[in-house]
């Protein structure tokens, strides 16, 4: 294991969290696992993606990724030094199901099971995601999230994993980010399939919300404790509060990206304004009698992953072609205030407002946040990262969060993106998100102070 070197601390012990306030990290099986063809292991729809010239920054892959499938030991091993108490990653659907519809593969799941064993000897919680993204590339070619036997074989598919883990593990994610799958992998083609179709795009949607249905039901058959699905939120801001129109693109936009997700798993069904919106687009047909009541099978949890507002104006004039279908009469502004490499403006209020939001207009439903961190340009010197924006950007989330905790908001929980530094899907490995650092030439692990500051918030429950 990597030594963790001693740094300075900075002031703690202001603002103390809830008793068992759940610290973690988060990551993701294709981000870090690499060992794409082992054991079974099918492509996913992010290795092909990722080899098809031009989709991926300088043609990065998950190959070999953080190598993580060969060096989890090692990696739990800094886990426990770090001082998590729960760690969020997820299962390959291409592992465990290789064929898409045929056997499971004992082997694939070996692995995890392994993971869950040396999670639970090291005292840290293991949180399963059933999907972030990695559809096995042989469903895709039967037409993936628009196919609604893709739902089926989630249901069956999280049935399996279950059957293996459901002993040890406790709490139980079913989709990571559904936002992400159907409008950039369907609708903008940013992500893996690529496709650029709005009405799959509304198509995958469905279906992915009703594979959470299925597979919630799945997991409640069998006595799983805490089901959950993780949203990204954003909230919206108009420019203009005081403009009837900004306001209308900001409420469009709200229902396209947080209600259009929301609503079916915590209030039963779709939003009215969403359904007339996404009509202009596809009949519908997809929409069965009692889909919704599937997708509205109660969660445990809702996990919020937060990086950042989203500002919007209503268009005054023509409508332009969108990226994303519906807001062709929107304009979506650039940041107004500092962002991180990514671009992302950075605004811990924005978390604050999420969580509020969910309080107040989807009472009942305790809350994690499951991802929140950024990406800065790192400088190893010597044996050390001095990550002091990274530390900055943590702590002011971290701040809001709190501040949301003293507003209402049933919050159990926080999980910081990323443990490691690892394939951050478009962008490549030139994005480092990790509390730990990752020397790709050598796998060489070096955690940043951003790491034993976040330590050292765990340790003792507070700020
Ligand atoms: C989220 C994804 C996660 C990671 C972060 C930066 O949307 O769930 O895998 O890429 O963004």
């Amino acid at each position: 294991m990597t030594q963790v070197q001693e740094q300075p601390r900075t002031d703690l012990g202001t603002l103390r969290f809830p008793d068992g306030f759940r610290w973690g990290a988060a990551t993701a099986a294709y981000q870090i696992e690499g060992a794409v063809a082992e054991d079974g292991r099918t492509p996913s729809i992010w290795d092909t993606f990722s080899h098809t010239p031009g989709r991926v920054h300088k043609g990065h892959t998950g190959n070999v990724a953080c190598d993580h499938y060969h060096r989890s030991a090692a990696d739990i091993a800094l886990m426990q030094h770090l001082g998590l108490g729960t760690y969020r990653f997820s299962i390959s659907w291409s592992r465990v199901r290789p064929d898409g519809n045929g056997p499971v593969n004992p082997r694939g799941l070996d692995f995890y099971d392994r993971l869950v064993d040396q999670l639970s000897a090291a005292g840290i919680q293991p949180m399963v995601t059933l999907y972030h993204w990695d559809l096995p590339q042989c469903l895709e070619d039967r037409g993936g999230w628009t196919s609604r036997e893709t739902a089926q074989l989630f249901g069956d598919y999280a049935l399996a994993v279950h059957k293996r883990l459901g002993d040890r593990v406790k709490t139980w994610t079913t989709l990571n980010e559904p936002w992400c799958s159907a409008f950039l992998g369907y609708a903008s083609g940013d992500h893996a399939p690529g496709r650029r179709d709005p009405a799959a795009a509304f198509t995958a949607a469905h279906h992915l919300l009703l594979g959470h249905g299925l597979a919630a039901q799945a997991l409640r058959s069998r006595g799983a404790s805490e089901i959950s699905i993780s949203n990204i939120l954003s909230p919206v801001v108009p420019r203009d509060p005081a403009s009837g129109h900004d306001v209308a693109a900001a409420t469009l936009v709200d229902g396209l990206h947080n209600r259009l997700f929301l609503d079916p798993v915590l209030r039963g069904g779709y939003p009215d304004d969403v359904i007339v919106v996404a009509s202009r687009f596809t009949d519908l047909d997809f929409l069965r009698a009692d889909d919704e009541e599937i997708i509205a099978e109660p969660v445990d949890i809702l996990g919020v992953n937060y990086y950042q507002p989203t500002h919007v104006a209503a268009r005054i004039g023509t409508p332009a072609t969108a990226k994303f279908p519906g807001t062709e009469g929107v304009v979506f502004l650039p940041p107004n205030r500092p962002t991180t490499a990514m671009g992302w403006p950075i605004d811990a209020d924005g978390l604050f407002g999420a969580l509020t939001r969910m309080a107040t207009d989807y009472p009942g439903t305790p809350m994690m946040v499951t991802e929140n961190g950024a990406a800065f340009v790192d400088t190893v010197q010597g044996d050390r990262i001095a990550d002091a924006r990274r530390i900055e950007y943590f702590e002011s989330h971290l701040r809001a969060a709190h501040r949301a905790l003293g507003a209402g908001a049933d919050l159990r929980g926080y999980l910081a993106w990323s443990l490691l530094d690892n394939f951050e899907w478009a962008y490549g490995y030139d994005q480092r998100f990790g509390l730990v650092y990752v020397d790709y030439a050598t796998q060489k692990r070096l955690p940043k102070d951003s790491a034993l500051w976040y330590r050292d918030v765990i340790a003792s429950n507070s700020l």
